[in-house]
This record gives C-alpha cells, structure tokens and sequence, in this order.
C-alpha cells in the first residue's frame, strides 16, 4: 500500500517505521523543516529504544517531506498524527487537524481513507468527514476512520507490533474501511474492537484516564500507608493479584507525567462538562496528581534540616524511563519547585535535558556520579534502570550526606541500607 503518514512526532514516526517494516511505502510529511531535514540526513528527533534502526533499516521504502504535493495523490491511505495540544482551559486545541484537513482537502483527487491516530475528543472524525464534504471534496472519493494508538513512549515499537487490541472506529455506512485497515496492519496480529468513531475516541480517552484512576489511587493509599507505618508496594502486591485489579499501573511514586495523561484527562474532563456531566472522579484524580509533589518537598524539609543550604542530587529529569521526554515531567516539576528553596540541585538523567528557564542553582551533571558528588542526599525522581543498578557503596563513598530518597519505590531497599545509607520511600512507613 501506499501510505501518507501526516506529523513526524513520537506517534507518527512509529507509525511509519512499523508501516515500512510491514512492507508498505509509506511517506512521512511534517511541515518543520528542520525535523524533516534531521530525517533526511539519517538523524531521528527523538529518542525510542529502536526507531532509528528500524527507521534506516526501511529507508528505501520511506520518504521524509515537508509538503503533501507529490505524494497525496498515490496514497489510498492516510493517517494523520499531528499533535493535539490544550487549551488553557484544558480542551483540546484542533488547530492542527484543522489545518491538515485544508490541505487534505484541496488534494483528493482518487479515494483516500483517512485514519485519525491523533487524539481527539468524542465527535471529532465525524466532524473532519462534514468538514471534508464543506470543503468540496465528494462523498465517494474518501472516508474517515478514528485509529487510536496505545503506545507507551519506551516501548513503542513493541506497543505497536504487538498491541493488545487495534481498535478501529468506523462512519455507519462504511462498508470498505475495515478491510484497508485490515490490510495495512496484515502481520500485526492483534484482535480487533470496531466501533463508532465516537466509540473508538472514547476508548482511548476512557484506557488514559483509568490508567492515570490507578496511578493516582495507589497514591493516595501510598499516602494513608504511610501514616500507617504499612509498606505500600505490599498493598499494591495484594491488590495487584486480584485479576479483577490486576499488578499494572500501582506503582506509588511522584505522580503521572508525559505528553498524554495530564492533557488527555483535562480534555476529558473539559468534554463532560460541556454535555453538563459533572466529571468527579476526573477531577479528584487530578487533585490527587497535583500535590503529589509538595508531599515530596515536605518531606524533604522535615528530614533535612536547613534545606537552603543542602546539595541534592536529583537523578532523573525525563517523565519516565527510556525516554528524553520531559512534557509535563513530574521530575521536572520537582526540580523547579525543590528550586525555590534556594537548595544546589545537581540534576542527571541518562538522556532527557533541563529546560533552559532554570534557576542559577540547578546545574545538569553529564554523569551520575558528579550529581552524586559531596549531595546531602539523592533524590531518584524517574525509574531509570541505570539507577537501580547503582552501587550503593560507591554512592556512600562520594556523597557528604546518607539519605537517599526513593520517590519511584524502585531501589531494593535493604541493599540500600547494608551499605549503611538512609533509606526513604514512598508510603513504606
Ligand atoms: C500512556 C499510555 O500508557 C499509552 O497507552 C498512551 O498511548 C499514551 O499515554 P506514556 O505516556 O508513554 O503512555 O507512559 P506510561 O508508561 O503510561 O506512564 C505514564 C506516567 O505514569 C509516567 O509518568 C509514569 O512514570 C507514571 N506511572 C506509570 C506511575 O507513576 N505509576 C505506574 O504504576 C505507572
């Protein structure tokens, strides 16, 4: 098949490596010039375990464009993963599918199936199909299918080859969309849900915000445990074995981040109240994830006396592991708060950058060891492996101060302790 893969972003670049890999020529389009020429010249934006070999392995079969002229008209498919960003009020900002849509539209000269893997509100491919007929462009010459992607950053290439479900949203009348999608992913072999396009939109806004329910329950009995002296990962073993709970997604730690969860349940929320549904469980779930990180910085002050003068070392900036990603990271956040106490952070993380707004006191460290160096302790703000294999002995050695606090419950604590550190958790007493 010939594909059109519009946004060169995280979502549209595993999307066309994938495609490629599957055997189809696909051509990527993305209107920043300077991403498209990085492509050309053999560099990836981004950083995700595997894309640049399997973007390179594919080379001959994907093209990198800044413009859909020249390539619109042999694609039977395309697929737009453009960004969605929030409004300040938190709904989603269509200004970018609004913008493909006019390219698209003055460009369909045979029948295209467009396929909406960008996240967007329920009502939003039902709208792109009126607007594309307001547009001129006639009935028979295109249908729109909503796609929704499931991929975790880390792991998306894997995410995508083996996904648990390719849900698949289709217009009532659309007899053919369903066959080219099953087409286009022949040798992924997932079982497939078909819905509505209001259906499949509400799938992954419904899969985000109860994944960011779990994140943001097991917080807060993290919280109530520790008043407790109980150890919440115990609690989160117990409910996880509970098929009808399941292990994923209890993780207590310094809160949910990353480009999907914190603008996904805004824009959910902002979706309810505009049918005048009073969204509760949304909002708590939100508080909960919001002050996650002055509990960190309580806790911080009430363990180090004189806090302003302290040197910390904060190991990991990016949202999560495996990732450069630092949209909405909650390490981030705790760097800039823990900032205006006036303390010296030393921050490392193996590939995500500070910002540049930062304060004079926050110095990014090329290793772990030179954050390490004389902290009065060490703050794991992001579960990298690289951490979890530190040697604690080592650790001791070259810090001035014992404590090492681990907000991401990922270090084994009684290794911590032997070497004669202090040891803090999340919610373990
Ligand atoms: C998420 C969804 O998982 C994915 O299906 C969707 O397509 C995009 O959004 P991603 O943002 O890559 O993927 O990250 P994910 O692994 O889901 O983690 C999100 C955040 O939750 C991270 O900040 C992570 O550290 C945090 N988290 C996750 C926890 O705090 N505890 C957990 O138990 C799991």
């Amino acid at each position: 098949m010939n594909i059109c893969v519009i946004g060169a972003g995280y979502v549209g670049l595993t999307t066309a490596a994938v495609l490629a890999e599957l055997g189809h020529e696909v051509n990527c389009i993305d209107q920043d010039k300077h991403k498209i020429e990085m492509l050309n010249n053999g560099e990836v934006p981004i950083y995700e375990p595997g894309l640049k070999e399997l973007i390179y392995k594919n080379y001959n079969y994907l093209t990198f464009a800044e413009s859909l002229d020249g390539y619109i008209k042999r694609a039977s498919v395309v697929i737009i993963c453009v960004g969605t960003p929030s409004w300040e009020d938190g709904s989603t900002n269509l200004c970018y599918i609004n913008s493909v849509i006019d390219d698209l539209s003055s460009r369909i000269n045979s029948y295209k199936t467009i396929i909406t893997k960008s996240t967007v509100p329920p009502g939003t491919n039902e709208w792109i199909y009126t607007k594309l007929l307001e547009k001129g462009v006639p009935p028979h010459l295109f249908n729109v299918v909503s796609n929704p992607e499931f991929l975790r950053e880390g792991s998306a290439i894997h995410d995508m080859f083996h996904a648990d479900k390719i849900v698949i949203g289709l217009r009532p009348d659309d007899q053919q969309s369903l066959s080219v999608v099953q087409e286009m992913y022949s040798g992924i072999s997932s079982p497939y849900i078909v819905t509505s396009l209001n259906g499949a939109e509400m799938i992954k806004y419904a899969s985000n915000a109860f994944l960011a329910t779990k994140i943001s329950f097991i917080n807060e009995i993290a919280r109530i445990c520790e008043a407790f002296h109980v150890d919440v990962s115990d609690v989160a073993k117990g409910l996880g074995l509970d098929p009808r709970i399941g292990p994923q997604f209890l993780q207590a730690g310094l809160g949910y981040g990353g480009s999907c969860f914190p603008k996904d349940i805004k824009s959910l929320e902002q979706t309810a109240l505009s049918k005048n549904i009073q969204p509760h469980i949304l909002r708590a779930v939100q508080t909960v994830n919001d002050t996650q990180i002055d509990i960190y910085i309580r806790k911080l002050r009430l363990t180090l006396d004189d806090l302003p003068n302290r040197k910390i070392a904060v190991l990991g900036i990016a949202f999560k592991p495996n990732t450069d990603d630092t949209r909405y990271s909650p390490a981030e956040r705790f760097i800039r708060e823990l900032s205006e106490s006036g303390c010296i952070i030393h921050a490392y993380d193996p590939k995500a950058k500070l910002d540049d707004h930062h304060r004079p006191n926050v110095i990014q460290k090329t290793t772990v060891n030179e954050a390490i160096h004389e902290a009065d302790c060490v703050f794991i703000a992001t579960d990298w492996e690289e951490f979890k294999q530190l040697n604690w002995s080592e650790v001791k050695q070259l810090m001035k101060g014992t404590i090492i606090f681990d907000a991401r419950n990922c270090l084994n604590r009684e290794k911590v302790e032997q070497c004669g550190l202090h040891y803090i958790g999340v919610g373990r007493g």
